[in-house]
């Protein structure tokens, strides 16, 4: 039996800008649990803090959840982050650098999938996004 004590998942709800900086410890928590090292447990957080904010700024509240994943093998964290917001009209023009609907640098998206080993973006205009991000262990 695994210990109680070690974590297979973290889900920290997202409303305002401190739920930021929670959802950033506790899933830099969990990823040293999974065994990651310094540079990629500031590519987890990094992902998680463009993520979580990206919730705060255009769909209010949502969620991050940060899991322990053991696949083939390969053994490493995913950061999903989920909302019900407006949804994303075109998906393709927000993962391009420097698009932004908001003045900011357009750089969160792109920047995140730049940095992860593994990105997925599903948007439905008007239902929500859900981000699935992995990093695995080096
Ligand atoms: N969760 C989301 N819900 C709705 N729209 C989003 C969401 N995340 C990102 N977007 C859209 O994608 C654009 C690009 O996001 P991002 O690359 O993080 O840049 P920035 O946040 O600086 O604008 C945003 O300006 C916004 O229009
Ligand atoms: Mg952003």
């Amino acid at each position: 039996m695994r210990s109680a004590l070690i974590a297979d998942e973290v889900r920290v709800p997202i409303d305002r800008d401190a739920d930021i900086v929670t959802a950033r410890q506790k899933g830099r928590e969990l990823a040293t649990q999974c065994g990651l090292l310094s540079t990629d447990l500031a590519v987890v957080a990094t992902a998680i803090s463009e993520l979580a904010r990206n919730i705060v700024r255009y769909a209010a509240r949502g969620e991050i959840i940060v899991r322990r994943v053991d696949e083939n093998g390969k053994r490493g964290v995913e950061v999903v982050a989920v909302d019900e917001g407006p949804g994303i009209p075109d998906v393709t023009l927000a993962m391009q650098d420097g698009y932004s609907t908001s003045g900011g640098l357009g750089l969160g998206l792109p920047g995140t999938r730049r940095l992860m080993d593994e990105f997925e973006i599903i948007s439905d205009f008007g239902k929500g996004t859900t981000v699935t991000v992995r990093r695995w262990k080096r």
